[in-house]
C-alpha cells in the first residue's frame, strides 16, 4: 500500500448496539468485521466502554482471533482497560475520553492537563508494541502535549465539523474544517501520524479525506446506519469511493 493511501477503519460498535438492544448474539459484530474487511476496510475499530454498552470483552477476544486486518482498540485511560490492552496487544490503541452519561465520545482527550499521568499510562502500551493514538480536538496545545507524551498518532475529532454541517451552521462548519486542516498540517510537522474521525458521513467525508496529512479515517455510526438501507458492503464501498475521489 502506498504512503499516500488513505486508510479506512470501520468502527463496528453499533452492530453491537443493535445486538445488545435485545441481548443474544444477533447481529454479530464479528461477522460485520469480516464483511467490512472483504469490502475494503483497512482496519477495524472497536471501543470497549467501561459500561460495555456495545462492544463486549468477548467481542474483543473474537476480533483478535479472526481479523486479518489491524484492530484499532479504542479505550479510556483506565487501569482496567490498560490490562485488557496489554493482554491482547492489538495493533493500535486509541485513547479516548469517556463519560458514563454521554451518548457518544463528545470531545477530545484533555492531554495538556494530564500529561504526566498519560505519559506513564501509554508507556507500557508502546513497549508492548501497540501504536498509541490519542483522540483530541484540533487544538495546538493538545497536539503538542500528545507529542510530548510519546504518542505516535493523533486522531482529530471531526464531530464539531460534522454537527455544524448537519445543523446548517455553515460558517462554523467552515471554521471547524479550517482548524482541522491547519492542525493536521501542524501535527504532521511534529512527526505525528494524523487520523481523523467521528460523525463522518458521505456528505462530510471528502473535505477531510482531501487533507494530504491525514492517513486514516475511522467511521462507524453512519456506515452501520447506511447498511440498513443498502447493505454493509455497498455502504463501505461508497465511502471508499468518495475517499479515493477526494484524494485523487
Ligand atoms: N474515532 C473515535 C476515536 C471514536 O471514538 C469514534 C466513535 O466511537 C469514531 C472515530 C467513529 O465515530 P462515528 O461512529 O461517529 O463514525
Amino acid at each position: 500500500m502506498s504512503d499516500t493511501h488513505l486508510r479506512l477503519g470501520v468502527n463496528i460498535d453499533h452492530v453491537a448496539t443493535v445486538r445488545n438492544a435485545r441481548g443474544g448474539a444477533y447481529p454479530d459484530p464479528l461477522r460485520a468485521a469480516r464483511i467490512a474487511e472483504e469490502a475494503g476496510a483497512d482496519g477495524i475499530t472497536a471501543h470497549l466502554r467501561e459500561d460495555r454498552r456495545h462492544i463486549s470483552d468477548a467481542d474483543i477476544d473474537g476480533l483478535m482471533e479472526v481479523l486479518s486486518v489491524p484492530l484499532n482498540f479504542e479505550m479510556a485511560a483506565t487501569d482496567e482497560m490498560q490490562k485488557i490492552a496489554l493482554r491482547h496487544k492489538p495493533h493500535a490503541v486509541c485513547i479516548v475520553p469517556e463519560k458514563r452519561e454521554e451518548r457518544t465520545t463528545e470531545g477530545g482527550l484533555e492531554v495538556a492537563r494530564e500529561e504526566n499521568r498519560l505519559a506513564h499510562f501509554i508507556a507500557p502500551l508502546r513497549e508492548a508494541g501497540c501504536r498509541v493514538s490519542i483522540f483530541i480536538a484540533a487544538d495546538m496545545k493538545q497536539i503538542e502535549a500528545a507529542h510530548r507524551i510519546g504518542a505516535e498518532v493523533i486522531e482529530l475529532h471531526t464531530g464539531a465539523y460534522c454537527d455544524a454541517h448537519s445543523e446548517g451552521r455553515l460558517e462554523e462548519r467552515d471554521r471547524e474544517l479550517e482548524a482541522l486542516r491547519e492542525m493536521s498540517t501542524f501535527a504532521h510537522s511534529l512527526g505525528l501520524e494524523v487520523h481523523a474521525g467521528h460523525g463522518l458521513t458521505y456528505d462530510t467525508v471528502q473535505p477531510v479525506a482531501a487533507f494530504p496529512e491525514v492517513r486514516e479515517l475511522n467511521i462507524g455510526h453512519f456506515l452501520i446506519g447506511e447498511a440498513i438501507f443498502r447493505g454493509l458492503t455497498p455502504a463501505i464501498a461508497e465511502m471508499r469511493r468518495l475517499m479515493d475521489a477526494a484524494r485523487a
